[in-house]
């Protein structure tokens, strides 16, 4: 099939034989569709499929080999019984002609949002309106599109390590440029989170409009204080920055002194998207709901350097790209928020804390050097002998069948650095942990 000449722009169809170079011919196809050239900038594949095809690997070659997965920071514990619970009322609700419920509203179910003002922010002396809430199917989406409603042109920094989300995302919408030996984009600000500055780096002095923290952090597993946040909230109130903080794991900070939420920090909301997420806290890596706070007063500007409220741009694409979590899966989000789910939660929390602490201590004993693992399910270790983090995830797997992250997908200051995940039942990470310190000392 041929197409005529001006339609393959039109459609961004593209003819086996281009105009004038009849010999040249495309092998695979006789037309094909163009792509999003800067899909082709991004590093191999995403960090956890690509470990989850080296763990595969290693099973065929080994197919006796009895692996601990300490990798993925994917919860082991069965939801709570206070979750099922609301979980099956919803299941029977739906079963009934009466009570049954269609699509629901994009932004999320009034009961779900006011039980989110209520336990999460306005017990913290926080004030949110309802329509500044934003219910969705998790974390990992939301950080993913946040990115949409602003500029191609801003210039975005990322801490490094980094979660992967937050830069491939960008690289995808054509922020950077192509990726260095490094594999740090060009155009994309890093901010190196290092031992020297304790994984807190301070806000760049270069212009920088965007910026994504993660606190309790994702990979090092430190956490902010509140004496740091305030200082990004300043640094943004005074360059017109914005901050995308990514609080998905702040169930697990344990010192009450220390900010759950970026709203704790007078100023925050004129600057400061906020994530939050169920996942860890409740256990919903596989059921799916989280929520992104928009204030209101959050400014961007037109072309013509009009105020433009981000809310509203948020709220237009969420509500076209997106239908809303399932009425089921809030109705068990919201009984996260009851008394027995946050008891229960509580304790599944405690839980994988006590796992971390085993982690951090029994390492740090056997003469590892370690960081996280307080306030965050993520143990951040020094590779013995500065060996590279890559390699250091092959020896862990062949000499202890564990399988962990390697510091490097963080982003170039995670190398010679590995991350343990504390999700795991009690007996696998005690095997773990047996296993690493016999394959290493
Ligand atoms: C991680 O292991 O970094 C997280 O589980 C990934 C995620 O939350 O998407």
């Amino acid at each position: 099939m041929d197409r005529l000449p001006g339609r393959a722009a039109q459609t961004g169809v593209i003819r086996s034989h281009p105009p004038g170079q009849p010999g040249k011919r495309s092998v695979c196809s006789p037309t094909v569709i163009r792509i999003n050239q800067h899909y082709r900038k991004l590093q191999a594949g995403y960090l956890f499929p690509e470990i989850a095809r080296r763990v595969s690997g290693f099973l065929r070659d080994n197919p006796d080999a009895s692996l601990i997965k300490l990798g993925i920071g994917d919860v082991t514990e069965p939801l709570c019984p206070a979750i099922v619970t609301a979980m099956k009322r919803a299941v029977e609700e739906m079963s009934v002609r009466d009570s049954f419920r269609g699509y629901g509203p994009e932004r999320g179910y009034d009961f779900l949002i006011d039980a989110i003002i209520e336990g999460d922010y306005t017990s913290r002396g926080i004030s949110i309106d309802r329509s500044e809430i934003f219910v969705s199917d998790g974390s990992k989406c939301d950080s993913g599109n946040i990115q949409e409603v602003f500029h191609r042109d801003v210039i975005v920094a990322v801490t490094d390590p980094v979660y992967p989300v937050y830069v491939d995302s960008n690289v995808m919408a054509g922020r950077t440029g192509r990726a260095n030996d490094q594999g740090q984009y060009d155009g994309l600000v890093y901010l190196p989170a290092t031992e020297a500055n304790d994984f807190a780096p301070p806000p760049p002095d270069q212009s920088v409009d965007l910026v994504y923290l993660c606190s309790p952090n994702n990979p090092t597993g430190t956490v902010a204080t509140r004496e740091y946040l305030r200082t990004w909230v300043e640094w943004a109130r005074q360059r017109g920055a914005l901050i995308i903080f990514d609080a998905a794991y702040e169930s697990f900070i344990t010192d009450p002194e220390l900010p759950h939420s970026i709203y704790e920090i007078d100023g925050a909301k004129s600057c400061a998207i906020e994530m939050r997420s169920f996942s860890k806290r409740a256990g919903f890596t596989g059921v799916r709901c989280a929520f992104t706070v928009v204030p209101r007063e959050l400014m961007g500007a037109d072309e013509n350097g009009d105020p433009v409220a981000i809310h509203s741009l948020w709220n237009r694409r969420h509500s076209t790209k997106f239908n809303g979590a399932s009425y089921i899966v809030q109705r068990g989000a919201q009984a996260v928020y009851s008394a027995q789910g946050l008891e229960q939660t509580g304790a599944q929390i405690s839980f994988y804390m006590e796992n971390a602490r085993l982690l951090r201590e029994s390492l740090t004993n056997s003469g590892f050097t370690v960081y996280g693992g307080q306030h965050a399910p993520y143990i951040w270790l020094k590779t013995p002998n500065r060996m590279p983090s890559w390699e250091f995830f092959n020896q862990l797997l062949d000499r202890a069948q564990v399988v962990g992250t390697p510091g490097a997908g963080f982003g170039p200051s995670g190398e010679e650095f590995f991350r343990l995940s504390a999700f795991n039942s009690r007996n696998n990470v005690e095997e773990a942990i047996s296993r690493i310190t016999t394959a290493f000392s």
